[in-house]
């Protein structure tokens, strides 16, 4: 299958293969590929190619959008009243938001490495092997109990640590984490939001956390999580008159 939006990451030596497509998701579609080890540092990869326009699924963005400043005049007015320009740059936005997001929480916070963005598609290393996709959160089965406390000890610690970096993923769930020998790893950033920016930001988060806890409590964990929702957020509000040798991340 040769793609044209593939086009870009063949010619820049990125990819050699395609090798299966993974998901068909409401907005875009994921793909396996080998890759060349020396331009991408990885056996296998992940591309995640966002429908055309006029497929996508487009939630309401005004609450994402709270608090980005768009400069340009004749863009903004396209955004308001969703002309075909400003669908497209909603688009282009979108993929955008995800890129940068995934650059900021690399190394740090348990997501995919991004290697490469065009408008419209992301590289970025796989996870899972080359016969499975790692499951995601919602189909996998623990062993026991103490299994699934390690899983959202482990998300707990995710989220705290994205919210040190600016980041409020807005769409966590169990269908957007993927488990691999023991680790969680997010995905799935197009609408996360800076919750220094975005003034619903502490409701998503508060939706995030109890979502989450909606799919641990179904399973047997069961933890106060709109408190914890709310440590977090009041711990990363006044975080800057902690100095942060006593801040003490939650362990
Ligand atoms: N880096 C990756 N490695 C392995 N599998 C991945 C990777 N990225 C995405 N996937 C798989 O592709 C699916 C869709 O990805 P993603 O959630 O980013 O797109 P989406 O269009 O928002 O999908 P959905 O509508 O299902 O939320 C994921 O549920 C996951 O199974
Ligand atoms: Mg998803």
């Amino acid at each position: 299958m040769r793609h044209e939006a593939f086009e870009h990451f063949f010619d820049e030596g990125l990819v050699e293969a395609h090798l299966k497509p993974l998901k068909h998701g409401k907005e875009a579609s994921v793909h396996l590929f080998r890759a060349d080890p020396r331009t991408t540092g990885e056996e296998l990869v992940a591309l995640k190619l966002y429908h055309p326009l006029d497929r996508r699924d487009f939630r309401d963005e005004t609450l994402y959008r709270d608090g980005e400043f768009i400069k340009e005049r004749r863009m903004r007015v396209a955004l308001e009243h969703k002309t075909r320009y400003g669908r497209e740059l909603q688009g282009s936005l979108w993929v955008g938001r995800e890129w940068e997001t995934l650059k900021k929480l690399d190394g740090g916070v348990g997501v995919p490495r991004p290697i490469e963005a065009t408008q419209d598609a992301i590289l970025m290393s796989y996870i899972g092997d080359e016969d499975v996709p790692a499951p995601r959160l919602h189909e996998y089965r623990h062993d026991d109990l103490d299994e699934l406390a390690s899983l959202w000890e482990q998300l707990h610690r995710a989220i705290e640590r994205m919210l040190y970096r600016d980041v409020v993923h807005g769409d966590l769930s169990s269908y957007n984490i993927l488990v691999w020998d023991g680790a969680v790893t997010l995905i799935d950033f197009p609408q996360a939001v800076d919750p220094k920016k975005n003034r619903h930001a502490q409701s998503f988060l508060e939706r995030d956390v109890c979502r989450l806890g909606e799919h641990f409590e179904r399973r047997g964990l069961h933890r106060p999580w709109q408190r914890i929702a709310h440590d977090l957020w009041t711990a990363w509000l006044f975080a800057d008159l902690v100095p942060e040798e006593l801040r003490g991340l939650t362990t």
